[in-house]
């Protein structure tokens, strides 16, 4: 096999990452079979799912991605084995979350599905395989991938035909909610590599449809490494946002407006300078204190203490929001109902994780306050894993304190409510009929937005009272 001409990919991971990436490898590089495998059966029946409304995860444009390749040469299966026998090409893209218990507890990535993936690969290999880390790992992991890999004894294996394996860093950027725009047009791609086959071979995937200079082309290490560095800084970013936001609530000044006059320094750029209630989404948070833990690992604590403060900062944001709710309406929310508009950590995704809603959700519950919850992705079975409590059933709702349950409208959501609580930006929010739904409000109403998506002159005229974050009350 000439690796510059891969016939066959396997990944291992039909997720977030994994399902997206594949599919638009495949619909780019007709000729080649791209075959994503996962151990959960669900998510694969999903994938395979004729009706393309329920994939198992929402991002634009991904049905027609998948309605383009599936069947042709993309294909979704728990047969992991087999996939990777047949593959010229491996990409591991399996979840790293945060270790739960033992040595870095907290802080770690926990590589137990990285490992296993690795142990799987080098059983089934054939021939020369291209291992690819496509889930964001701790520098240096491919030590340990290619300690794994080439453990010599394989039981399976005569002498000469015993595999062999290059690996390769190729770390993800997509955003959730712009994916597919994401991975249609990179700002770049990064592939990190010793063997310089192993990194042409996937280049020339990529060539298909990414020009030349988006290609970078570094050590793996450097490569590694990247990825986590690029989440922390953007993290920073809407720390330092988010800091400024609290400054400006009490000093009388707006951020919106403190966000353009720095962001027009094209030293600074205007890009994810937007305060909010805080980052949510399953990597920020897990990246940098894996970060954080590398760095006290190589001996660095100040380096650490540095990008701990980003996380310290985010947990702080998500906390101080539901505070002052409860200190604006005359500092109880007891048997009051608030609506939440919007669960999903930022808009145009069903996804939940890390959201900065749970918190802020589990502390306005915490506060006895009966919460009436709107999203129009999110689906309720995930709320209710995430807040760890059932709905209530609207009729025991009506006197009870710390609950919460699901409503299929804005204005059902807001029905008999003290305050809403705008906490993802989603498009359809921008767009309300604030004057009809004051009118479904108990007096007097408040408007929390977190995410500056309300006219502030249709709020005021409606007879609401509006808060904004980044600019306090109007
Ligand atoms: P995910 O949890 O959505 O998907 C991972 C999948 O891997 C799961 O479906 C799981 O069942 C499967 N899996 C685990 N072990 C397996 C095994 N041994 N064999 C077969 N399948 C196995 O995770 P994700 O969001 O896709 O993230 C994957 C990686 O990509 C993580 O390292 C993450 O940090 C990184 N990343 C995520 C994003 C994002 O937007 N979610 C973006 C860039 C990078
Ligand atoms: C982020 C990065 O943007 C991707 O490059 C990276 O690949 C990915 O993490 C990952 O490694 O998982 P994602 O978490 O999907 O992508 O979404 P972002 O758009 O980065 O938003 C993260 C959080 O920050 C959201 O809660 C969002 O609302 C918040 N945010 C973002 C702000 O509060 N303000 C901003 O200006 C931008």
């Amino acid at each position: 096999m000439m690796l510059n001409s891969i016939q066959s990919i396997c990944c291992i991971g039909a997720g977030y990452v994994g399902g997206p990436t594949m599919a638009v490898i495949a619909d780019r590089c007709p000729e080649i079979m791209v075959n994503v495998v996962d151990l959960n059966e669900d998510r694969i029946a999903a994938w395979n799912d004729p009706d393309l409304s329920r994939l198992p995860i929402y991002e634009p444009g991904l049905d027609a991605v998948v309605q383009r390749a599936r069947g042709r040469n993309l294909f979704f299966s728990c047969e992991v084995d087999e996939a990777i026998s047949s593959a010229d090409m491996v990409f591991i893209s399996v979840n790293t979350p945060t270790k739960r218990k033992g040595v870095g507890a907290g802080q770690a990535s926990d590589l137990r599905w990285v490992e296993a993936c690795a142990r799987q690969v080098a059983k089934c290999s054939k021939g020369h395989t291209v291992v690819v880390e496509k889930s964001t790992l701790p520098v240096r992991t491919a030590v340990a991938i290619k300690a794994i890999l080439d453990i010599p004894s394989r039981k399976n294996h005569t002498n000469d035909s015993i595999p062999t394996f290059s690996v390769l860093s190729n770390p993800e950027f997509l955003a959730e909610g712009t994916a597919i725009a994401d991975l249609e047009n990179p700002d770049r791609v990064l592939i990190g590599g010793d063997n310089q086959e192993a990194v042409e071979a996937l280049v020339n995937i990529y060539k298909h449809w990414v020009s030349e200079d988006k290609i970078l082309r570094t050590k793996l290490w450097s490569s590694e490494l990247s990825k986590l560095t690029a989440n922390a800084f953007l993290a920073q970013r809407i720390s330092s946002i988010n800091a400024v936001a609290a400054l400006c609530e009490t000093t009388g000044a707006d951020v919106r407006e403190v966000a353009l006059a720095i962001g027009t320094d094209s030293r600074i750029g205007s890009k994810f300078l937007n305060a909010g209630p805080g980052f949510g989404g399953s990597c920020f948070k897990k990246d940098i204190l894996n970060l954080v833990y590398l760095c006290h690992y190589f001996g660095l604590p100040e380096v650490a203490d540095y990008w701990s403060k980003v996380v310290d900062l985010n947990t702080w944001q998500q906390s101080r929001i539901a505070r002052l709710l409860v200190q604006k309406l005359f500092g109880t929310v007891t048997a009051k109902r608030i609506a939440i508009l919007g669960f999903a950590f930022k808009a145009n995704t069903n996804d939940t994780r890390e959201s900065p809603a749970i918190r802020i959700s589990l502390d306005l519950i915490e506060e006895g306050a009966q919460l009436a919850i709107h999203d129009p992705k999110v689906d309720p079975t995930q709320i209710e894993l995430d807040l760890k409590q059932q709905p209530s059933t609207v009729d025991s709702n009506l006197l009870a304190e710390g609950t919460w349950h699901f409503t299929d409208s804005v204005e059902e959501a807001l029905k008999g409510a003290d305050a809403v609580l705008i906490l993802t930006e989603w498009e359809e929010y921008r767009r309300l009929n604030w004057a009809f739904l004051a009118s479904l409000m108990r007096a007097p109403a408040w408007v929390f937005d977190t995410r500056s998506v309300v006219d502030s002159k249709q709020i005021s005229e409606a007879g609401l009272i509006l808060w904004r974050l980044g600019q306090g009350e109007d």
